[in-house]
């Protein structure tokens, strides 16, 4: 109870101090939420909530909370401090309703666009995951909050979930699937991991030693707690495979291998040690005290939720989550003339917090993108249902998010690419009808649109983007706010077009899925293969134009652990104030093994007025130009020259230059 000591004594103490039998009865919660107390020692329960976007209903018991954007909107803010701001409030408003642990983020690659949960995940790039998982993750933990990483790890689709295989090489696990929760161990110091429901490599994770001794705990120096997936644990082998394997917690309660009497039999049989246990369950103790569980509660931050703060972070997130994919002829923003605006689609009126799975959030209200417009248009234009003689047409398509006949939903992978048929034709009549007929997409992944994208001028993906989104949305329609946000994944233009794809054994698989693209996700490939996606990775337009200039390398010549440092200069030659994501690219031009054609190593995002110029700067490493070669088990960078590409998106490479490394 002593507060003066140091964290590690005071856990070291605590599991001195535990019998074995309280020690057993920490390994497996009490109802679905919580852990259970050992009141003879003042252990109190430790208590969790979803998720990845607000606190969730059914970890606050339909408590009203902020519904902030979902995580793929806030990915495509391309902006860490919003991440970290965004991390910080929601620890509020967990401690609000007395929760110590948010399960979030949800970081996995998104390696097919079908994946049910994209919604719930950051992107398909490994270096833009890692940031923004870092600023996650040190925002909630601000807050004397834990945060769980999940799901670690290869939980990249939802059919068979609880089965299914990832069957994947070594060099993609280390460049792609791994890099988020090593960069959350080594640069934030998680508090806790979520282990996933799928094997990996034909283990289950809740008992993958590999992953969660091995790499977690020795490699990246993990200190904290490895919580299963909600009844994750019930399909391993048995209790001494999760705890000799990492797991310290098994969830919701009751539990099947960390039953007391389970664990009992197994220790005494000699099947796991009790240091196994103690390493286990420090990491539970730790984050207890961090977290302040066993401090004054008049010490602890109260916590809030649903304040005018939270609200407008959730607008300023969405305003700059959203994405322009497409403008021809400056069909946006909308002019302050517009007389009649016709606003038609599904979505247009349509709520998506309360939906999706277990991340749903029950908000005080909802602004659906027809209130955000007829806010907007309030005295000044009217809104129509006919879009024949409207001065602008918005469809607002995408898909349904609800509890029932969802897509975009967790334990649910989406079938197809393209919108359903009926909303296909309502936008292609809606264009006959009205040549200024903008779509704008309320959903939470690709979506394919070679049927309809070359009869509309102008296409906005919206995502789900939380309570404030019909707002956001208007605010961008008309340039109140001008677009900012960036593709944090790939749009392609059929199914047949991306990695995980070529065949049913590398999705959706069997027992077993195979990630025979290996590094070869997302961009990676596109850009391997050549194939012209239908947005790139990175893409997002602007109602202003930047300059790009400059490109300076300091140290041209590197060698070993030295860094060097590249520059160039933005300036806004548009008309109006902007902010644009500035990308840098690393491509190796000759190399041993296959290497994708680039990789994201340097994101800035810059906000100018107009004729504003600012020098952005990145330094990089060693590893920035490494791969992981497999047969000497460690990073490489090879001799040799670089190029280093810096753009607007992906594809839109604005400057070049090389540097020589020496090895
Ligand atoms: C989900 C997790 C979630 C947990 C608790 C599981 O079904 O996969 O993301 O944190 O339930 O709600």
């Amino acid at each position: 109870m002593d507060s003066k000591i140091g964290v590690d004594e005071r856990v070291a103490d605590l599991l001195r101090r535990l019998t074995l039998e309280e020690k057993f009865s920490l390994c497996a919660g009490k109802g679905l939420w919580s852990t259970k107390p050992v009141k003879r020692l003042g252990i109190k329960s430790l208590r969790m909530t979803d998720g990845p976007h607000g606190v969730s209903a059914l970890g606050s018991f339909f408590k009203k909370c902020t519904y902030f954007p979902t995580s793929i909107c806030r990915a495509a803010t391309w902006n860490l401090e919003l991440s970290k701001r965004f991390g910080a409030a929601l620890a509020e408003e967990a401690r609000s309703i007395g929760c110590n642990v948010v399960l979030a983020p949800g970081v996995n690659i998104v390696r097919t666009p079908l994946c049910g949960r994209t919604f719930e995940y950051q992107t398909e790039d490994p270096y833009l995951n890692s940031k923004m998982t870092v600023a996650v993750v040190s925002g909630i933990q601000s807050k004397m909050v834990a945060a769980c990483v999940k799901h670690f790890a290869c939980n990249n689709q939802e059919t068979n979930r609880r089965k299914v295989s990832a069957e994947v090489g070594e060099r993609a696990l280390m460049e792609i699937y791994l890099p988020a929760f090593e960069a959350a161990v080594k640069e934030a110091d998680a508090w806790s991991v979520m282990a996933s429901y799928n094997k990996v490599n034909g283990t289950y994770s809740c008992e993958n030693r590999n992953l969660l001794v091995e790499r977690l705990r020795e490699e990246w120096g993990f200190r904290g707690f490895v919580v299963s997936d909600w009844y994750a644990a019930s399909s391993t082998s048995g209790t001494e495979g999760c705890v000799n394997g990492g797991l310290s917690l098994e969830m919701p309660g009751k539990g099947k291998r960390y039953k007391a009497k389970a664990l009992r039999r197994a220790f005494e049989e000699g099947r796991f040690s009790e240091d196994a246990l103690d390493r286990n369950l420090a990491g539970l103790l730790r984050a207890m005290f961090l977290v302040g569980m066993f401090d004054d509660e008049r010490d602890l931050p109260k916590g809030s939720r649903n304040t005018p703060e939270h609200r407008s972070l959730a607008r300023e997130i969405a305003e700059e989550g959203i994405v322009l994919l497409k403008n021809e002829g400056e069909s946006l923003p909308l002019k302050e003339g517009v007389k009649r605006v016709a606003a038609l689609g599904p979505n247009a009126d349509k709520k998506t917090g309360f939906g999706g799975g277990s991340s749903m959030v029950r908000p005080l209200y909802e602004i659906t993108p027809l209130r955000g417009l007829e806010e907007r248009c309030r005295g000044k234009a009217t809104i129509v249902r006919e879009p024949k003689d409207a001065d602008a047409a918005i469809v607002f398509a995408g898909f349904a998010h609800s509890l029932l006949k969802g897509t975009d939903y967790e334990g649910k992978d989406r079938r197809g690419l393209d919108l359903p048929e009926e909303q296909i034709d309502l936008i292609q009549e809606t264009a006959e009808a009205n040549p200024r007929t903008i779509v704008v997409l309320v959903n939470g992944g690709p979506i394919a649109m070679d049927a309809w994208i070359g009869k509309v001028p102008a296409v906005v993906e919206a995502w789900y983007a939380g309570l404030e989104a019909g707002r956001a949305i208007a605010s961008i329609l008309f340039g109140d706010v001008n677009p900012s946000g960036k593709l944090p994944l790939t749009f392609p233009k059929k199914l047949s077009d991306s990695p995980a794809h070529a065949s049913e054994r590398t999705f959706p698989g069997g027992e077993k899925v195979y990630y025979d693209e290996g590094v070869f996700v997302g961009y990676r490939h596109f850009d391997a293969w050549g194939i012209e996606p239908l947005f790139p990775f990175g893409h997002g337009l602007s109602y202003t134009q930047f300059l790009y200039e400059n490109l300076g390398i300091k140290g041209g010549k590197v060698s070993g652990e030295n860094t060097f440092e590249v520059s160039l200069e933005v300036t806004n030659v548009g008309g109006r104030p902007g902010s644009e994501v500035v990308q840098l690219y690393v491509q190796d031009v000759e190399a041993s093994v296959e290497r994708p054609p680039k990789e994201l190593k340097g994101f800035e995002k810059v906000r100018l007025e107009p004729r504003q110029k600012e020098k952005v700067a990145f330094t990089l490493g060693r590893r920035d130009l490494s791969f992981w070669d497999e047969r000497a088990n460690r990073w490489i960078a090879e001799e040799g020259t670089f190029r280093i590409l810096v753009g607007s998106s992906s594809r839109d490479i604005r400057l070049m230059g090389e540097l020589e490394y020496r090895g």
